[in-house]
Parts: C-alpha cells; sequence; structure tokens
C-alpha cells in the first residue's frame, strides 16, 4: 500500500515505468466502466501474484540447476566447453546468445522438464459444459492438468527419467523445442512469466558456469535427487562447492 502510495505521488511528475503506474492508468481509463474490475484491491492481488509465481519458480529451478551440473559433472563439462568455445570467458551473457549456445539451451530445458517443480496447474473452473477428448465437462467442474505426466509421457520422450539433455536437440546437434514440454503450461492461462522465467535461468545459469566449476564438498559420495513436496517441488537442502574456473 505504501509503495502504491508513493506511486500515485510520483506520478504527475515522474514517466511511468512500472506495473503499478499502468495499473493506477488503467484505473484512471474505467473509473466510470459499470464493474469494472480495475481496482487497488485487485491491483495488490496482481502485484502479489507476480511475486509469488515469479521468485520462488525461477529460484527453485536455479537449485535443481547446480544440483544436477554436480550430479552431472561430464555434462557441466560440456556446457562450459560450449560456453568458452563461443562467447569466450569475458563476454557478459544475453539472451540472444541461446542461439549460439544450443547444447546449453538444450541442458536448460533439460533442468525445467527434470526437475518438473510444479506438478499440476493452478485449479481452473469450466464456464460452460464441454466435451474434452470424449469427456463431458459440466459447468462449473475443477480442473487441474496434470503437467507431470507429460513432462515424463514415454511415448514422448526416449529416456523419461534419466536426465538426458538430448530430448532438445536434433541429430545435428540443432536445438529443438518439444510438443510434450509443457512446464509452463498451455493455452489461454499459460504461465504469464514464461519468456522472463527462461531468460533468468539462462542468463544467471550461463553467468555461473562461466565463472565457477560447481562441485560436491570433499567427502561427499551420495547426490540426494529426489523432491522435497510442497508447492513447487524443491531439492533437500544441499552443499556444494563452487571453484573459480
Ligand atoms: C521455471 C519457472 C516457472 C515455471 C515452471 C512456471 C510454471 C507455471 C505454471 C505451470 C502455471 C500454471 C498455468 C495453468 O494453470 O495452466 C503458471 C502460472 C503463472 N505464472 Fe509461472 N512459472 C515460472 C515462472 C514464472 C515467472 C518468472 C512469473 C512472473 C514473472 C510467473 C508468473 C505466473 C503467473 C502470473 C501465472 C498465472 C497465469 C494465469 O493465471 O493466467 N511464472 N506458471
Amino acid at each position: 500500500m505504501q509503495e502504491i502510495k508513493s506511486h500515485r505521488e510520483r506520478r504527475t511528475v515522474e514517466e511511468h515505468k512500472d506495473f503499478i503506474d499502468f495499473y493506477l492508468d488503467q484505473m484512471e481509463k474505467t473509473k466510470n466502466v459499470p464493474n469494472s474490475t480495475y481496482d487497488e484491491e485487485n491491483m495488490l492481488h496482481s502485484v502479489f501474484d507476480l511475486f509469488l509465481g515469479g521468485s520462488e519458480t525461477t529460484a527453485t529451478t536455479l537449485r535443481w540447476a547446480l544440483l544436477y551440473m554436480v550430479a552431472y559433472p561430464d555434462i557441466q563439462e560440456k556446457v562450459q566447453k560450449e560456453l568458452d568455445a563461443v562467447l569466450g570467458s569475458s563476454h557478459q551473457i544475453d539472451y540472444e546468445d541461446r542461439k549460439k549456445l544450443p547444447y546449453t539451451n538444450a541442458v536448460i530445458h533439460e533442468i525445467i522438464r527434470f526437475s518438473s517443480i510444479i506438478l499440476i496447474t493452478i485449479p481452473r473452473q469450466a464456464v460452460k459444459d464441454t466435451t474434452v477428448l470424449g469427456y463431458q465437462v459440466p459447468k462449473g467442474t475443477i480442473i487441474m492438468a496434470n503437467i507431470d505426466s507429460t513432462l515424463f509421457d514415454p511415448e514422448y520422450w526416449e529416456t523419461p527419467h534419466q536426465f538426458n539433455p538430448g530430448h532438445f536437440l536434433d541429430k545435428d546437434g540443432n536445438f529443438v523445442i518439444r510438443e510434450a514440454f509443457l512446464a509452463f503450461s498451455a493455452g489461454h492461462r499459460v504461465c504469464l512469466g514464461e519468456v522472463m522465467a527462461k531468460m533468468e535461468l539462462f542468463i544467471i545459469f550461463c553467468s555461473l558456469l562461466q565463472t565457477f566449476k560447481f562441485t560436491p564438498p570433499e567427502g561427499d559420495k551420495e547426490i540426494n535427487l529426489s523432491f522435497v513436496f510442497g508447492s513447487t517441488m524443491k531439492p533437500h537442502p544441499y552443499k556444494l562447492c563452487a571453484v573459480l574456473r
């Protein structure tokens, strides 16, 4: 509420630059529209949704990313070789670079698939009677799609239960996206932050691997890849060594 208040105060003098500024504009524009949903309460919930949906998910995926790199050192090494060969060690990573880094991009997609942090989608409700693949869905039915089942479907993935970046590479080593890659769901209510998440993951993951080699702490033999059940599936707390390359 304080943030909204300070936005209100400065918006006449400063250029609009963020979500709250534009939301306030929209409230202004629709103030005489009957039943408009643009009000302060809805803005608060929307900001909350963006923080909730936008930070926990990417942070958890990054924790899985580093754990997998420790668990699969040969894959880590291959990513670093590609980064060194294509970008060198001093290049500041840009999201556009993914086009020149097919193996790294495939590894990031495999991290998202294999960690499957959101097992089922947010509950949705049918707004009218309908039929899906021959099944009748009466108006009012709550629907939660099973994302996990698509990410591990043996009909669509060669080795579903194996961490295999090859799932996202063609025979010539080019990056390919897969139809069953539905980690961000699909349709009208597809994840709003899909591009932002992919961008953040790419930039942070590449920058970290460019700078550090990740290894288990000395003496640690077993790497626990099982998840802790929750709103997102997280790895168990773990330690690793980040060694400057
Ligand atoms: C690896 C990261 C992420 C994953 C795996 C992920 C996955 C998902 C999934 C599965 C849904 C449910 C869609 C449905 O119910 O059909 C969703 C919804 C949503 N996500 Fe993400 N998400 C990620 C990152 C983000 C980020 C970075 C943001 C925001 C900046 C974000 C914002 C949202 C919002 C607002 C919704 C609700 C969309 C709606 O109801 O229309 N997510 N996400």
